[in-house]
């Protein structure tokens, strides 16, 4: 018998988020941000939901979260949003993914990999206007980028930026200023302009002028708000719940201490339910007494301390709440619902940080068309067998190694 906690990742949410995103920007190009296994949903599933719903190209963190993708027979673009150890670079060439560039000897060592294969290198540059992560620095990016587009076997396809306070307009403005500034550099060079691109999610909700040609969102496309940012333009539906079932539920009278560090004495009489859940899960151990789930649609406080696998609830004022109910963690029960980024400002967190803890060992449960379309195991991220099969669109048979990356169509 499954442990019956499980996240459900809606995947027709992604889809209708997806087309809401490119709805916003005028149909402008969309890179998808999957990277940390698409913020806890599963990067393949929504990789694949992404690209249903018009997602153009695909980013990620590093080669192997690329590589899960292209074996899983995503053939969009991929592009690595960080700089790649040079030992990733014959992965890279294989499977035609976007190499992030940062400094000037990574893209000499790419060139000159792909030069050797008789292969043409994808890149996209990173300039840093702010965010002082990677990156080249304003004041030398246009020269740096001068010279690597020199180098043959390697094909420039984008230029990016990332913003740091991207809810704030005006610290955003000033580093779009920054980023044509380098463009303006490069155009005056001579240089034809490869794809554009800068806005997160909170810009791209807020920020027009940041569209440029493509936006880069993640957290939106998952259906969560980004904290601070002004999201009147767009309605998001969340794409994850959590739930889960009391499993053991006891009376106990006034004056019981709870769970560890005996951090909660019940000032009543009180029935007290056990949810098979704890930071393991990825529900954090702080929301020991401060968490709330729901349970026959109404919100049951956690008492004492989140352990590793499970969580207390005192569920006296629930009515029926005895072993076997269903609870909602994240998610909407009756006419209740607890969002995420509900949570996550309670405990001062980001909504990022909620979804992308749920662990490997919850199962995923996907939902298309409103229907279970594959789970995962408790143990593994594995993509449940058969969902590729329902994106024939987003797939193709990946070719063996060794190839110049040519058979994975560009798409800009
Ligand atoms: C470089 C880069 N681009 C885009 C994103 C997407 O950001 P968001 O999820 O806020 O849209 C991230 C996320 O951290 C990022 O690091």
């Amino acid at each position: 018998m499954a442990r019956p906690t499980y996240a459900e990742i809606n995947l027709d949410a992604i889809i209708q988020n997806t087309r809401a995103v490119k709805k916003l920007i005028g149909g402008k190009k969309i890179c998808a941000a999957v990277k940390a296994d698409g913020y806890g949903h599963g990067a393949v599933a929504a990789a694949y939901a992404m690209c249903a719903g018009g997602a153009d190209m695909l980013a990620v963190a590093m080669t192997e979260e690329a590589v899960q993708l292209r074996k899983a027979g995503i053939a969009r673009p991929v592009i690595l949003l960080s700089p790649a150890p040079r030992e990733d670079i014959d992965t890279i060439l294989d499977l035609g993914i976007t190499a992030c560039i940062s400094d000037v000897p990574f893209a000499g060592e790419l060139s000159a990999a792909a030069v050797r294969r008789g292969a043409t290198a994808r890149a996209q540059v990173n300039v840093d206007t702010g965010m002082g992560r990677v990156g080249f620095p304003c004041a030398s990016a246009a020269d740096a980028i001068m010279t690597i587009q020199q180098l043959p076997g390697l094909e420039i396809e984008g230029l990016f930026t990332h913003f740091a306070c991207s809810e704030d307009v005006s610290v955003t403005a000033e580093q779009l200023r920054m980023f044509k500034y380098v463009t303006d550099r490069l155009k005056s060079a001579g240089m034809t302009l490869p794809l554009l691109h800068a806005a997160n999610s909170a810009a791209t909700l807020q920020m027009p002028d940041a569209h440029l040609q493509c936006v880069r969102p993640g957290l939106i496309l998952y259906g969560l708000y980004p904290p601070g940012a002004d999201a009147s333009g767009v309605v998001l539906r969340p794409a994850m719940s959590l739930h889960s079932r009391v499993v053991f539920c006891k009376k106990v009278s006034a004056g019981t201490r709870l769970g560890y560090g005996h951090t909660f004495t019940t000032e009543r009489d009180s029935l007290i339910a056990t949810l098979p859940l704890g930071y393991h899960d990825g529900y954090l151990r702080q929301y020991s007494n401060r968490g709330e789930v729901l349970i026959k649609g109404k919100r049951a406080p956690v008492v004492g301390r989140v352990s590793m696998d499970q969580t207390l609830v005192d569920v006296t004022d629930v009515p029926q709440a005895g072993e076997g109910a269903e609870v909602v963690i994240y998610g909407r029960q009756g006419d209740s619902s607890i969002r995420v980024e509900e949570m996550a400002a309670r405990l001062e967190r980001i909504p990022y940080e909620l979804t992308c803890a749920v662990a490997a060992r919850v199962r995923r449960r996907y939902i298309l068309n409103s229907t279970v379309v594959g789970e995962t195991s408790s143990c593994s991220q594995d993509v449940p067998e058969g969902l590729r099969n329902y994106f024939p669109g987003s797939t193709i048979n990946v070719p063996p190694p060794g190839g110049d990356g040519n058979f994975f169509p560009r798409s800009f």
